[in-house]
């Protein structure tokens, strides 16, 4: 879902002014100032951010408008510094400014420059859902996009919320935030002792926050304002447990948090997950059966950078746009700081390619992805350029493509992960609380936690059974080039993708690729035939390509039978057969929290099955796991994580009285 920028008017002064809410961002006088006093005085920010080492301390902010309250956090952070901490940064953010408003903001303040011009170039494009943005020093920004109280009723409460910025207008002005059901929400999710700040001191606001278990106290306020508010949470006077999924669905914490983590597969999945972890001060072993990284799927020549797309609202269009922009950024972050050969050369996705699956319609699509994301091909002069066949489709001007070992071996490299090659993981155990790693050659590595990231090897493990993982065999193919295909700049998918030659000197272009129900991983001549034929079909020349296969190339996509990658901790099927039996008889039966005790295995997870998709989500899926790993709050929404949770097949086949 897109959403809508502010209408502003601006100062003299050059501040911005919102004409829907008729309200300043920040105070017209002293902007740092007041902030500097509300909130970081206020919530004694210092003090408490100088007790945070070893630990994750979560701010939440409640109307990010230009980011001045961020900036001003962050830049205490980096002076105070805690060691092996994290700052968890939560916005929430319902019109999000342009990036030209932001520029023209952060103009104004010339003292959090080097912060300010770190992030700009990482704010999003106005989508709904959260983006999750890593910023050096250990900080960490997820801005929700969307209403506020949406966006927080949908977040499961992980380690919790150590303090509060209310900035969402005044009360008055804006009587859709600052409600009842939103401070239920802020209740719910806040630690003991969490600490809350807000300029506003209205009588409404501080009743409403002491039924939530808040005692409030009048502040003296900044400047011209009398007063401002602090809130400490004790206790909530309406307790009882809220639940925002199913049963089955509730992953518990995690016990084991901040030790080293074993990693089976050193493909996309198992490298963004060592990278993840690093972030965070996390060591990593990863075990890898090949005698080098990315030696299967992941080490095809070259992989295109897409969201897979929707034409109706779903968690699941949430999770692969947000996958999918959250890739774009750090493949940006990576190539400024680590050199990725990374070529954000834009993608056209010719109708066909659409199609695939579902009745994919152009109009539907768009009304659900901003300018920035998604174009109609029509509106750009590409076509002309490449001799497109057919000029309906669409553009994507900030996907590209890489070689994607290459990418593994960076994350890798800058993870300092422990790499065990030729290891292949041929068991796994639980004993003493802790999981022993059995490889082929009976060797043993104990660990408290562990990650299975080997894609369809996954099936071996007796603790990934029923879970639905097929593989499918994919070949690509390369062809020489023509003087007018050596001109093409973009990616151009149709029932097949046609790269851009990578060399000038010797024009030669990556045609991937076949689908074939198996796991053989022999090339086939008709699949390159097959390959050149549909790959020719996306231009308007059959000279485009030449006649000669070079080479081909064949790698195993793991996928499920809903298409969907398997992303979380790995449930215990036995006990869910135990728990939720009653579900063959009545598909529809409630059950109540306490059944979820023992439905998952301590300190298993998994991130597998990304089909032909895992550039784009194999990143996200990472720090899905690294928050759960690490109990930190989630950059998704409850119902983003059931989706994705691997426990679906088993409930699935339960409902069907298939188990
Ligand atoms: C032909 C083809 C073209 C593709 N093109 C694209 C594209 O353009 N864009 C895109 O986004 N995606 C593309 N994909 C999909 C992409 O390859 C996958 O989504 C992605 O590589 C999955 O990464 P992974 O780490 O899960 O799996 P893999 O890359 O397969 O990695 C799994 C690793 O685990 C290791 N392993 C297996 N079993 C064990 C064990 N028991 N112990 C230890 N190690 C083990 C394997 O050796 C392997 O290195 C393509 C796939 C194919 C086949
Ligand atoms: C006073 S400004 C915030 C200033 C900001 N904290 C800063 O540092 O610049 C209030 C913000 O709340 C946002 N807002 C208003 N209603 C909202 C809602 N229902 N959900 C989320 N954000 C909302 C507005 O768009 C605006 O950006």
């Amino acid at each position: 879902m897109k959403l809508t920028h502010p209408q502003l008017s601006w100062s003299e002064q050059g501040h911005p002014f919102s004409e829907e809410f008729s309200d300043i961002y920040f105070s017209s006088e002293d902007p740092l100032g007041e902030s500097q006093y509300v909130f970081i005085e206020g919530s004694k920010l210092e003090h408490k951010l100088s007790l945070a080492n070893n630990k994750t301390f979560t701010i939440g902010e409640l109307g990010f408008g230009s980011g001045l309250n961020f900036l001003l956090c962050w830049r205490l952070w980096k002076k105070l510094q805690p060691t092996k901490a994290t700052f968890h940064y939560i916005a929430f953010e319902k019109y999000p400014l342009d990036s030209a408003s932001h520029e023209r903001i952060f103009n104004l303040w010339p003292e959090l420059k080097d912060l300010s011009d770190a992030l700009l170039p990482l704010l999003p494009a106005p989508c709904y859902g959260c983006h999750r943005i890593l910023l050096h020093d250990s900080v960490i920004l997820d801005l929700h996009f969307g209403d506020a109280l949406e966006r927080l009723r949908t977040l499961d409460k992980r380690s919790g919320v150590d303090c509060w910025f209310l900035d969402g207008f005044n009360p008055r002005s804006n009587k859709e935030l600052w409600q009842r059901n939103l401070l239920r929400e802020i209740s719910r999710l806040s630690k003991q002792d969490s600490c809350l700040v807000s300029y506003s001191v209205a009588g409404e606001l501080r009743r409403g926050l002491e039924k939530f278990g808040f005692s409030c106290e009048k502040l003296a306020g900044f400047g011209r304002k009398r007063h401002m508010l602090r809130g400490i949470f004790k206790q909530a006077q309406t307790t009882g447990e809220v639940s925002l999924a199913n049963a089955w669905n509730l992953v518990p914490l995690n016990k084991t948090e901040g030790n080293e983590v074993a990693i089976v597969g050193a493909g996309l999945a198992g490298s963004t997950l060592a990278y993840s972890l690093a972030g965070r001060g996390v060591g990593a072993s990863v075990f890898e059966s090949s005698g080098r990284m990315a030696a299967a799927a992941s080490g095809i020549t070259q992989f295109a950078l897409r969201p897979r797309l929707f034409q109706a609202e779903s968690p699941l269009l949430e999770f692969y746009l947000q996958s999918y922009l959250f890739t774009v950024s750090q493949l940006q972050q990576l190539s400024d700081k680590a050199n990725l050969n990374w070529q954000q050369c834009g993608l056209i996705q010719l109708e066909q390619a659409l199609n695939k699956q579902a009745n994919l319609e152009i109009e539907r699509i768009r009304d659900n992805y901003p300018e920035s994301v998604i174009q109609l091909l029509q509106d750009s002069d590409l076509q002309g350029a490449v001799r497109l066949g057919k000029t309906e489709g669409l553009f994507f001007p900030l996907s590209g493509w890489l070689a994607p070992a290459e990418l593994c071996n960076m994350l890798i490299e800058l993870s300092k992960a422990r790499l065990y090659l030729d290891t292949q993981i041929v068991e796994l155990r639980r004993s003493n609380e802790q999981w022993i790693l059995r490889d082929s050659n009976q060797n043993e590595y104990t660990y408290k936690q562990v990650v299975i990231a080997n894609s369809f090897g996954a099936t071996h493990f007796s603790q990934c059974e029923g879970l639905s993982i097929e593989s499918v065999a994919g070949q690509t193919s390369t062809v020489a080039g023509s003087a007018h295909s050596a001109l093409q700049q973009s990616v151009v998918c149709g029932s097949r993708t046609v790269f851009p030659s990578t060399t000038e000197k010797e024009i030669r272009h990556l045609i991937a690729a076949s689908y074939r129900n198996d796991s053989n991983l022999n090339s086939a001549q008709e699949d390159d035939l097959l390959n050149l034929e549909s790959a020719r079909q996306n231009f308007k020349h059959r000279a485009y390509l030449g006649d000669q296969i070079i080479e081909s190339q064949v790698g195993i996509r793991s996928n499920t039978a809903d298409r969907i990658p398997l992303v979380g901790q790995l449930p215990d099927k036995d006990a869910i057969h135990k728990n939720y039996g009653e579900l063959s008889r009545n598909a529809r039966k409630d059950f109540t929290l306490d059944s979820a005790a023992d439905n998952y295995w301590p300190g298993l997870y998994i991130s597998a099955a990304h089909g032909s998709n895992g550039l784009a989500t194999c990143g996200m899926s990472a720090e899905i796991l690294t928050s759960l790993l690490l109990n930190e709050q989630l950059p998704v929404s409850q119902s983003v994580l059931d989706e994705i949770n691997p426990v679906r097949f088993i409930i699935r086949a339960l409902k069907k009285q298939q188990a």
